[in-house]
């Protein structure tokens, strides 16, 4: 049970860190945290008992908690409270543009449980978090993964064992830069989910068994050359980058222009590519922006570093 006599009835600020789910090769298994774009969000422990959600984006997502990615994951968590006589106010700002590719629906929910748990005085361990947080996917995808929530709530390079029963591990990683291209179209993940094929070869599945263990090794090892060799997805790569302008070109000369490689961000739109410095990851996004310059696609670009600490919190 919840000592009540813990509990902080206050205002905190949270940020939310993008993340980069799949990471090329490990679909719905690896994902990391990137330290740009955040998503900023203020959360109240109030007396009174229910949810409140505000949003003050231009988005206009639904505000009721049952139809929110943030509000479901703290149904959630309010579910294994026990007697419960508090509730929570929550303002959500999203910098992060739904439908990206770059976990938006997960930083809410990530950044919602995460706060109102440090106003619970910590009750739930992250892992709970992850539990809670992973609603929130669901309801925005249809599907309970949890390759965006969980770096987002512990920061760094995450692999997903399994979600049920949930087995995390957290990769350490040697320092790389992130290019993060976006462009200014929405590809729904619930969309980009439906068009993959249900069946995959055993040639297939063998390249990619070899990838995944390969990038993960490389992150181990800090060995850059096993972490580009590896960052190849023969699945589902193929099937979704039709969904997204230029994808080849641009690949093709980010790696030219001395990426160690990179893809899709989680489903897309957007395109991410690791460096080992920033000179290079600060060329590869000029390379990206030429190319939807001349192709005429609006676009966001990014140069950031891994996120290794999830979600901040501030005291107000
Ligand atoms: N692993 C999920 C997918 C992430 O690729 O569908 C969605 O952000």
């Amino acid at each position: 049970m919840i000592n009540k006599a813990f509990l902080q009835y206050k205002t905190i600020k949270i940020l939310a860190p993008a993340t980069v789910a799949n990471i090329v090769c490990g679909f719905d298994i690896l994902g990391m945290a990137i330290n740009k774009p955040a998503d900023e969000m203020q959360i109240t422990l109030t007396k009174n008992a229910g949810i409140v959600i505000k949003h003050i984006d231009e988005y206009n997502l639904p505000t009721k908690p049952e139809e929110n990615v943030a509000g479901v994951a703290l149904l959630a968590m309010l579910a294994e409270c026990g007697e419960i006589d508090f509730g929570f106010e929550i303002i959500i700002n999203k910098i992060i543009k739904p439908g990206s590719g770059l976990g938006s629906s997960a930083a809410s929910s990530a950044g919602a449980v995460v706060g109102a748990n440090y106003l619970l005085n910590n009750y739930f361990s992250k892992h709970d978090l992850v539990r809670f947080a992973m609603h929130g996917e669901k309801l925005a995808t249809g599907v309970k993964h949890a390759d965006n929530v969980t770096p987002c709530i512990l920061g760094g390079i995450t692999l997903i064992r399994s979600i049920q029963p949930l087995d995390i591990v957290e990769i350490p990683a040697p320092s790389m830069f992130v290019t993060v291209i976006h462009p200014q179209i929405e590809v729904k993940t619930a969309d980009a989910r439906q068009i993959l094929r249900k069946e995959v070869s055993l040639k297939d599945a063998i390249k990619q068994w070899g990838n995944i263990a390969g990038l993960v090794a490389g992150f181990f090892k800090s060995d850059y050359d096993l972490i580009s060799r590896s960052l190849e997805d023969v699945i589902v790569e193929p099937v979704r980058s039709i969904l997204i302008p230029a994808f080849d070109l641009i690949k093709k000369k980010s790696i030219a222009a001395g990426a160690l490689g990179g893809g899709i961000s989680g489903s897309g739109p957007s395109i991410f590519m690791l460096s080992k410095d920033e000179v290079t990851a600060k060329n590869v996004e000029q390379e990206m922006k030429n190319i939807y310059d001349k192709i005429g696609v609006a676009y966001y670009t990014h140069v950031t570093t891994i996120n290794n600490e999830g979600v901040k919190i501030e005291e107000v």
